[in-house]
């Protein structure tokens, strides 16, 4: 891509709980170690604010200091450690703090949250301000999800540290509306904010404090991770109880898809791949095909297509979709493999399911970053019968390798999958879609995409699935058109385009909140992943 020059550099500090490849859990942690260098490529300069964790393999780093905090009703003393993002000059601040951060985990170990994660990310919230304060000056504070949420509660509530990053605008970006940091009212004085913040306008959501809220609340823009995603939010079926406030906060919300970063997800440059390949060769996928069968105990037998999930399995993602239909899939003559962890009952049901079907279907729990790698150089059709997916990136990635998604029609998943039957001049198709988040309609779509599998019909010189698979290894889903997005946003908000949050302190909220309309408090997970 071309380097903007403007002579001036967009200081922007980017704060997230996880950033790849220092920490992973998911998408956020592959967005906030990508969407910095694509920034930075765009003339910002840009620093990254994350915790020091005891895995953390930080490369060289050097002390810059270390600060008090307050949390829990007591200081703590915080260590900065200055990296650099591999492969970029993105500045990298890590905070330490070893009995809150260095631990198995980065939300929780063993399907649990560690009680703690309120005052572990008060402390982050905090730590993270003083970092950016002392040694970023930034232009833009770019915060994700509820762990970062403290951050503008802290700065426009309350005691506001000391005045720090005053006029410095707040850009919220939820990737999970599923995860809001919900605790319970008796937490407040260990956390340092404002009590008058428990209050229906404020903080409090169904009795219990809401960090995700106090981050809409005290943010200027609220992003969201795709332009569906942010329709959906306003609605309560996606809406999680916030969908009112969301509604009412509309003119400060956007949908800006994520991207990919193609250095780091390429078939034709991975190492982790047996034998590396590209569009116009694509001999090597054979080779991982048969590594693939040998590591899941697949049979061999080349005319059989391997669909694979590579995935958190919960109710999220639709495992149970995908496990009800797993005899339906095999039936209809595709083997399956799956890579994931999370709820223990739908790993436990996955795996009696392999057992039940060796040599059709693989099951691996864990997090395996070089096995993610190797069933997208391998597999032909990848699943994502998720009820909401406010962006997905593992589909993305797969394209990029040739396996063609079929997911349901929601979020980042229906604004980049085009079905085979819905292509237009424009917009040619790419995969396969369903609407309802039934096995009956997730097994529709997959009836139809083996069909397509096993069409001799060609189209030129190439089968329909040959087409189809060529189309998705050459779209580009790259970062540059969203950071560009970004900078828009980033550049409307500085001269004031949309409505900034500005309190004297004292003051009243500049908007009207509507109040819960439910009888019963939603179901948002209170934390964990984010
Ligand atoms: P989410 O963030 O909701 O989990 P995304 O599709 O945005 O979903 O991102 C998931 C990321 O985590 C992708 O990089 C995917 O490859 C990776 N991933 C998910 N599960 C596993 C796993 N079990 N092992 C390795 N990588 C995984
Ligand atoms: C969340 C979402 C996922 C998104 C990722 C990165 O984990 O579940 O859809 O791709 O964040 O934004």
């Amino acid at each position: 891509m071309k380097k903007k020059k403007t002579g001036k550099k967009l200081k922007i500090t980017l704060v997230s709980p996880e950033v790849h490849p220092f920490s992973k859990t998911g998408g956020l942690g592959d967005v906030a170690g990508s969407l910095p260098k694509a920034l930075a490529r765009l003339d910002a300069r840009v620093t990254v604010i994350t915790p020091f964790y005891g895995n953390t393999r930080t490369g060289d780093t050097h002390a810059l200091g270390e600060a008090p905090v307050v949390v829990d009703g007591r200081e703590k003393r915080v260590e900065f450690l200055e990296g650099t993002l591999p492969e970029s000059d993105v500045q990298t601040i890590f905070i330490r703090s070893p009995e809150d951060f260095e631990r198995p985990g980065i939300y929780g170990e063993n399907g649990r949250d560690y009680p703690d994660n309120p005052v572990r990310f008060a402390l982050f919230a905090q730590a993270a301000i003083l970092a950016a304060h002392r040694w970023c000056e930034p232009e833009i504070l770019h915060i994700h999800d509820w762990t970062t949420s403290l951050i503008p509660v802290y700065l426009r509530t309350g005691n506001r540290m000391g005045g720090l990053l005053a006029g410095v605008p707040i850009v919220l970006t939820i990737h999970n509306l599923g995860y809001q940091g919900v605790c319970d009212p008796s937490w407040i004085p260990r956390l340092g904010i404002d009590p008058s913040l428990f209050h229906w306008q404020g903080m409090e959501f169904w009795g219990k404090v809401n960090f995700l809220k106090g981050g809409i609340l005290f943010s200027d823009l609220i992003t969201t991770v795709s332009p569906s995603y942010a329709e959906e939010i306003q609605q309560e079926e996606f809406g999680f109880g916030l969908d009112g406030l969301l509604r009412a906060h509309k003119e400060r919300l956007l949908g800006i898809l994520n991207g990919v970063d193609y250095t780091e997800w390429d078939p034709e440059t991975d190492p982790h791949l047996k034998r590396t390949y590209n569009p116009s060769r694509l001999i090597g996928r054979n080779t991982n095909r048969q590594e693939l069968r040998k590591i899941f105990g697949l049979e061999n037998s080349r005319e059989t297509p391997i669909a694979a999930a590579v995935s958190r399995l919960n109710h999220q993602k639709g495992t149970d979709i995908l496990l009800d239909s797993v005899d339906a899939l095999v039936e209809q003559g595709a083997q399956l493999v799956i890579l994931g962890t999370g709820d223990p009952d739908l790993e436990a049901r996955a795996k009696a399911l392999a057992e039940r079907l060796p040599g059709k279907v693989g099951v691996k729990i864990g997090f395996d970053v070089p096995l993610s790698h190797k069933i997208l150089g391998a597999a032909d059709i990848f699943l994502a019968p998720s009820r909401y997916e406010p962006c997905g990136l593992a589909h993305l990635y797969g394209m990029r390798y040739g396996v063609v998604p079929l997911g349901r029609a929601t979020g980042g998943l229906r604004d980049t999958i085009v079905d085979w039957e819905e292509g237009t001049g424009e917009r040619p198709a790419n995969g396969f879609l369903f609407r309802d988040p039934t096995p009956e309609a997730f097994q529709e779509a997959f009836r139809r995409a083996m069909a397509v599998f096993r069409s001799k019909k060609k189209k030129g010189k190439k089968t329909l699935w040959a087409g189809l698979r060529a189309r998705c290894m050459t779209e580009d889903w790259s970062w540059d058109r969203s950071a560009r997005d970004y900078m828009k946003a980033f550049q409307a908000l500085r001269e004031g385009r949309i409505p900034r949050v500005d309190l004297k302190p004292g003051e009243d909220l500049p908007w009207e909140i509507l109040p819960p309309g439910k009888e019963e408090g939603p179901q948002a997970e209170a934390s964990a992943h984010p």
